[in-house]
């Protein structure tokens, strides 16, 4: 939810910045800009829509700066306009600040600064900022000092990015409660949101602390705290790495992630997996030296014997993720597990203790709900473990046990290989914790152990059958609403499927507990509505199956996603996708996949943007 990048050299800052914004689009398309300094002159260039608007524009003005800061904006106050597009300037233009967050008491800073006669160009919460910093350097000229009364007047949680032209030789950076790396290179230094788009051009980082100023020059970068007093810290060296976007022929990255799939799952089982006959492992040792200590699980077998109640918070699709996961550990170890929409968890009592174990889910590591639940986990006691995407998010500073999937990055926006590989982590998390306590037997291991490794050869041989998948999908492609019903293990891979079809086509779908249909959604069913369920057998095959028979009651037109060789399904159901047979308790692994083929193909058919759905961010960091 909004990127900030920032530059200062010898080199051209224009490209810099915007291969910089190039790594943050995810965070959000509606706008993008800069704000550079030109022959003493503060010069902001922007442009609404997707970055590459504004590269259409740099390659017109070709400003040769080589100071600046820049911005991708997700439009949180004020629709997504140019007025609204970051950079912000003063009233006279000498100062620019970019933002990411909120500023929870950006009416009331706004009414006392209008009441000085400051005038509003936006209708963003940033431009409060601009104007309030630019009040406070009039009553004094030391930037640093204006920063720091600014910021004590604002309440919220944010990251900035400074720039005035009177003091070209600098940026600043201001940290409260987001992320914000500062690169550290040869006389030239480089700022970023994520620190993927600094370790592009250094190896040599600084991580801005929680309410932290830096004070950013080609040579020197200082920090500050809140209260004005300097934190002196050295950069850290971690790996640099080339960050790098390519399709690698496939039409769109959504398609080449769900292609990835038995790839990343077959990374991230044997990082954790020996062999069937060994004991899951989380502590491998080849991390980065910023994160080694965290890496891994690192409760003592003692105190996983304690736990008597898990607690799993997350959004949107890890948030599924999480919910198999309560099916998968309440099933291997017989602890109660809750599952919490991270957002729902704000303003209530986060209930936990010494015998809690709760853990975010998180791809990016930097959703803002997730993160403030897990620190509310951390005030009530319990243990805290993340299994995150991300090993330099910030959420995996926070966890004391850290559980990273092997995805690589994600670009599309719609995640699919990192729910798989959430999922992975899920199913081994609960046999490691089973396998402590004693409550899974050691051929029960073994055979779900055996199992996961087969998962990556399903999936390509699901992915095998893309055109007979593709077709079936696009007999959906005219829906107006579509229903998902699951059970068990597949009931949130009938929400993650209902997620996918909305967020991709922008088809109003919805998922339910399939025995939930009857108490009321049953209502919207008709001849129009498709109902599309996953029947796989097990405990709840047939029970699924009556809920399937009572919506083709209603002339719903009935979809399933069954496995080969049920000869029942045709009786039920208009078309199948057909999955190869799997333990059901590994089955939300296998279902999902035609479900995001589904949707893959349905988006494309209906020719929207597929990487970068409408409204959406990758990286939702604002509550
Ligand atoms: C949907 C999707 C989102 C994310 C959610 C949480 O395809 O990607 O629902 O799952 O925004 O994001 P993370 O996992 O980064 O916390």
């Amino acid at each position: 939810m909004c990127g900030i990048v920032g530059y200062l050299g010898s080199n051209k800052a224009a490209p810099v910045l915007l291969s910089k914004l190039r790594v943050l689009e995810y965070r959000g398309y509606d706008s993008a800009g800069l704000a550079v300094i030109e022959s003493g002159r503060l010069n902001i260039l922007k442009a609404v829509g997707k970055l590459s608007n504004l590269e259409t524009l740099l390659q017109k003005e070709r400003p040769t700066a080589t100071v600046g800061i820049g911005h991708t904006r997700w439009a949180t106050h004020g629709s997504p306009t140019d007025a609204n597009a970051h950079p912000h300037v003063n009233h006279n233009g000498t100062l620019a600040v970019v933002h990411n967050g909120i500023i929870e008491n950006y009416a009331e800073l706004k009414t006392e600064l209008q009441g000085k006669g400051y005038e509003f160009l936006s209708d963003t919460d940033t431009e409060v900022i601009v104007h309030l910093l630019s009040h406070e350097l009039e009553k004094d000229k030391d930037i640093l000092q204006a920063i720091l009364r600014t910021v004590s007047q604002m309440a919220g949680a944010y990251a900035l990015g400074i720039v005035s032209q009177t003091h070209p030789d600098r940026i600043f950076a201001v940290n409260h409660h987001y992320s914000l790396t500062v690169g550290v290179g040869d006389h030239e230094s480089f700022l970023a949101s994520d620190s993927a788009a600094v370790r592009q051009y250094t190896n040599k980082i600084l991580r801005l602390a929680q309410s932290e100023v830096a004070e950013i020059k080609a040579d020197s970068v200082r920090l500050f705290s809140f209260e004005g007093v300097e934190n002196h810290r050295e950069p850290i060296s971690v790996e640099a790495s080339a960050y790098k976007i390519d399709k690698e022929g496939y039409k769109h990255f959504l398609m080449k992630e769900i292609h990835e799939q038995p790839l990343v799952l077959r990374q991230t089982l044997s990082k954790y997996l020996v062999s069937p006959d060994k004991p899951v492992n989380f502590n491998v040792e080849d991390f980065s030296p910023e994160l080694s200590g965290l890496y891994g699980v690192k409760m003592t077998d003692e105190e996983i014997r304690s736990i008597d109640r898990v607690q799993i918070v997350a959004c949107g699709t890890a948030y599924h993720a999480g919910m198999v996961g309560k099916y998968v550990i309440e099933e291997l170890c017989g602890i109660p597990v809750e599952v919490d929409i991270a957002s729902e968890v704000r303003g209530r009592k986060l209930l936990g203790n010494n015998k809690t174990l709760t853990i975010a889910v998180s791809q990016s590591g930097e959703t803002a709900d997730t993160l403030a639940a897990i620190k509310d986990a951390i005030g009530n006691g319990s243990f805290t473990l993340g299994i995150t995407n991300r090993s330099d998010s910030h959420l995996a500073t926070l966890v004391q046990n850290l559980i990273v999937t092997e995805c690589g990055i994600e670009v599309s926006v719609a995640a699919t290989k990192t729910y798989a590989a959430q999922l992975v982590c899920f199913y081994l998390l609960g046999i490691y914790l089973a396998e402590i306590r004693g409550s899974i037997t050691k051929e029960r291991a073994k055979e779900l152990k055996k199992g996961l490794n087969q998962v990556p050869a399903l999936i390509e041989l699901m992915l095998g059958r893309e055109d007979a998948y593709r077709a079936e999908s696009l007999k959906l492609a005219d829906a107006q609403d579509v229903v998902f019903i699951g059970r068990g293990f597949n009931y949130p891979t009938a929400l993650e499927g209902a997620l996918k079809l909305k967020e991709l086509s922008y088809i109003h779908a919805s998922g339910y507990a399939a025995g939930e249909l009857k108490h009321g959604p049953i209502a919207v069913l008709d001849s129009s509505v498709p109902v599309i369920a996953i029947l796989v057998p097990g405990k709840v095959y047939e029970k699924t199956l009556s809920n399937a028979q009572e919506s083709r009651a209603r002339n719903a037109r009935m979809v399933a996603v069954a496995v080969d060789g049920d000869e029942v399904a045709p009786k039920t159901f208009d078309y199948i996708f057909r999955i190869p047979v799997v333990d059901e308790l590994l089955s939300p692994l296998v279902t999902v996949v035609p479900l995001q083929l589904m949707s893959y193909y349905i988006a494309d058919y209906l020719g929207k943007d597929v990487d970068q759905p409408r409204n959406l961010a990758k990286s939702v960091t604002v509550e």
